[in-house]
């Protein structure tokens, strides 16, 4: 029975869907307000039309790649999941990407911005680029 709780534990420690302020603080937390000048509006869009905040979220692309966590992060370019062919840019498992301990899915991200920009997400294309983003922090008090 303590086994059985345990586990259970680990199974609810391990992922983690984000209300939006709580995931906003988060991102300013770990310094991501400004990095390489993109808005922390720019980063709460982003994850809400990539993953609606939820860590273990994944979508097997066309390619064979598989797009992994609250940012969906790609297989083939960032991560290894030992089925995309990839380059690994981040040097991770794309399993550590889809847990509540986010520092490692965020160190990847700001390889990513560096890399390719933030136009590299479609979603960030398709919903945040050039529109209103202040209802993604309103109410955050940030
Ligand atoms: C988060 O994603 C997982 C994996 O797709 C899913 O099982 C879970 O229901 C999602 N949680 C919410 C609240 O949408
Ligand atoms: C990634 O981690 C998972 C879960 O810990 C493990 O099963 C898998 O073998 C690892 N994959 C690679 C490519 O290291």
């Amino acid at each position: 029975m303590r086994c059985l709780v345990f586990l259970l534990f680990v199974a609810l420690a391990n992922a983690k869907v984000y209300q939006r302020c709580e995931w906003a603080r988060v991102l300013k937390d770990h310094g991501m307000d400004k990095y390489l000048g993109i808005s922390l509006a720019d980063w709460v869009c982003l994850s809400q039309w990539e993953s609606s905040y939820n860590t273990s979220a994944t979508h097997h692309n066309t390619d064979g790649s598989t797009d992994y966590g609250i940012f969906q992060i790609n297989s083939r370019w960032w991560c290894t999941d030992g089925l995309t062919p990839t380059q690994n840019a981040c040097n991770i498992n794309c399993s550590e990407l889809l847990t509540d301990n986010v520092q490692v899915a965020i160190d990847c991200a700001k390889l990513i911005i560096m890399d390719s920009g933030i136009s590299a997400w479609v979603a960030w294309r398709d919903h945040c680029k050039g529109h209103d983003l202040s209802p993604y922090l309103a109410g955050c008090g940030l």
